[in-house]
């Protein structure tokens, strides 16, 4: 088989993306007759004077942007005498950079147009900066429109300059400038006559020998990501998955990630072919010469310099309309591996232009940020410049299931291996028995006016003359103490719930049946408060209507807010989610404050919380 080439084109509308591959392809002859036929007739009706338009080739693209069908990423598949190729053409205007991201991340080599006469753009400096981030360590600027310059060395020359002070700033293992016109098809497949100082190879060439093995870079051993367990009878019990890095052969001791458990490879299939030795990128069935605890999402390796952690340092490009908020919840898709994560913190965000890193607390789209990503479980990751498939991962949102990011680790922060969980010689169990009661947390949620706090505070005084040990975390007084340095912003209610969340749960720890008051008006945080609580959380939902609340305002803060007085007030200029599943819901606006707490002790029974057994 002929050694193949992915590589990637980058560049922006006018710069002749689409006419330069299109002339590669015509005068290298590649193209079906059909093809040629339907290209000659098109450029007859649509080129300003008869001459072939090149572009129209890859016009497909436009035709399904007319169509209004989404754009992915187009490949092309072309073959020389000397080598194969596959090009991602992907468009290169920012709202796209998904596609780019996508198109870069399977390319060994970029492409990169750049228009003579305007120089390295912001866009250009944009191009380089996503495929390098996505593993692209080899690059070819084609310095494009030299027609237009007279074919005049000093114009190149200049750019030429431009591009090299660029790529100083970046892992680049080769890069090389070559001066063409897209049009005209000068240096493209064959050497221009036009540009005699030029002494290097014509495009195609140059992707022809180019080569692209990644030669210093570390070894990252045998690493296979389990896609399914195959088991057609008793007998046989094969992992499947591709291997993504080194080799492993019959006889070889490999570890299974997460738990670390180790085997001997007993048989490696490669379709149904039984083989001694397999390699990366082979699809292979493994099994093991024992019993041993594999599932989908765990990874086979030997030699193995990656880790198992849930700490991340990573470098996320954001591609989600709505920002990156710290705190938020997100799905990471890590190899075959999906699991639920959280963004601690931006570190900072790196400005496109030139690489500074500048303080952020907000990402927006496009943008490109160093972060901390605490995960849910410890998963096997290894850093992106050791293993691609290890190394790179894309975050979704929980809700929507759209990719919001795509991100590559740095170095995991180990910070969970320096940490044991201290066992104590009094339990959870031993504080409550004492009490004499199963610790809950009752979570009150709901506008502010709708009664939370009366509500926690009548059912409290009720559960204490039931000989109950409680405790009521109320927002206002919380906001005094332990949150004093929050205010009212998306980023700040989520960490503000957080911190409640932990709080309770210790609470439930020493024994005491808690009842918080906050607003707490995104599901996504309530939920996070449910997953760190247990099977202890009851979410009580008071459902009084915004109109009621306003009407009462108790603090005199509606007032203020429609005044504009108070920003990011909720119901009135910041967004209040309803529970869609409360345990326990209560409108104060119908019932007196007795009514309503004899309703939460009745419901707290039928559901078994009640403690009273
Ligand atoms: S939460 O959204 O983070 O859960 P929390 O319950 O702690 O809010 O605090 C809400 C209380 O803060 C309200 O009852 C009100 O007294 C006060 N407050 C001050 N500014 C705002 C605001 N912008 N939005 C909502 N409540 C506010």
């Amino acid at each position: 088989m002929k050694d193949l080439l992915k590589f990637l084109t980058c560049g922006s509308v006018d710069d002749g993306k689409s006419t330069l591959i299109g002339h590669m392809l015509y005068d290298a002859k590649l193209l079906y007759t059909d093809q040629k036929r339907a290209l000659e007739m098109d450029s007859r009706l649509k080129s300003r004077n008869g001459t072939l338009d090149y572009s129209l080739l890859l016009d497909g693209l436009m035709a399904e942007r007319e169509q209004g069908i989404t754009i992915d990423v187009a490949y092309r598949y072309f073959s020389t005498d000397n080598r194969s190729f596959i090009v991602a053409d992907a468009p290169g205007h920012e709202e796209y950079t998904r596609n780019m991201a996508v198109g870069a991340s399977f390319a060994d080599l970029a492409v990169i147009l750049v228009d003579v006469a305007k120089g390295v753009q912001r866009q250009t400096r944009r191009h380089i900066r996503i495929c390098n981030l996505m593993g692209i360590r080899h690059f070819v600027f084609a310095v494009n429109k030299m027609d237009l310059v007279h074919y005049d060395k000093k114009y190149f020359d200049e750019v030429v300059l431009e591009i090299e002070k660029i790529t100083a700033g970046f892992q680049v293992e080769s890069a090389c400038s070559i001066p063409v016109s897209a049009t005209e098809g000068d240096n493209i497949n064959d050497t221009s006559v036009r540009m005699g100082w030029y002494e290097g190879k014509p495009l195609l060439a140059y992707l022809e020998q180019v080569d692209v093995s990644s030669g210093q870079k570390e070894e990252a051993g045998f690493v296979m990501p389990v896609q399914r367990v195959c088991r057609p009878n008793s007998e046989y019990r094969g992992f499947q998955g591709q291997i993504e890095s080194g080799s492993i052969s019959v006889s070889s001791e490999v570890t299974v990630l997460p738990n670390g458990e180790k085997a001997k490879v007993k048989s490696i299939y490669r379709g149904d072919a039984l083989v001694e030795t397999a390699e990366a990128g082979w699809p292979v069935s493994i099994a093991f010469d024992r019993e041993v605890d594999v599932s989908r999402g765990c990874v086979l390796v030997s030699g193995f310099s990656g880790m198992v952690s849930n700490m991340i340092s990573a470098r996320l490009l954001w591609m989600d309309d709505e920002p990156l908020i710290p705190g938020k919840n997100y799905f990471v898709k890590l190899g075959t591996k999906t699991t639920p994560g959280t963004v601690m913190s931006v570190k900072y965000k790196i400005d496109i232009n030139d690489g500074r890193h500048v303080p952020a607390d907000v990402i927006y789209k496009n943008e490109i940020a160093d972060c901390q990503i605490s995960l849910s479980e410890k998963i096997v990751m290894d850093k992106f410049s050791r293993c691609e498939a290890m190394g790179g991962f894309i975050l979704t949102d929980r809700v929507t299931n759209m990719t919001s990011a795509c991100g590559v680790i740095k170095h995991d922060l180990r910070r969970s291996d320096n940490l044991v969980w201290q066992e104590t010689d009094v339990t959870r169990q031993m504080r409550s028995a004492q009490k004499g009661q199963e610790p809950l947390t009752l979570w009150f949620t709901g506008l502010s006016g709708s009664g939370k706090s009366a509500l926690a505070n009548a059912l409290e005084k009720r559960l204490l003359a039931l000989g109950r040990h409680t405790m009521l975390l109320d927002g206002d007084n919380v906001r005094m103490g332990l949150c004093r340095n929050l205010g009212f912003t998306q980023q700040d209610r989520i960490e503000n719930i957080r911190r409640v969340a932990e709080v309770s749960k210790l609470m439930n720890d020493a024994g005491l049946i808690v009842l918080t008051a906050f607003i707490s008006p995104y599901a996504q945080d309530r939920e996070n408060a449910r997953t760190v609580i247990g099977d202890n959380f009851v979410e009580i939902y008071v459902s009084t209507p915004l109109e009621v609340c306003e009407k009462r305002d108790v603090k005199g803060l509606y007032a203020k807010a429609r005044k504009g007085e108070i920003p990011n007030f909720t119901g009135i200029s910041s967004a209040y989610e309803p529970p869609s599943n409360p345990e326990i819901q209560i409108d104060t606006s119908t019932c007196t404050l007795e009514e309503a707490v004899e309703q939460i002790v009745e419901r707290l029974e039928e559901i078994g919380k009640s403690n009273n057994e």
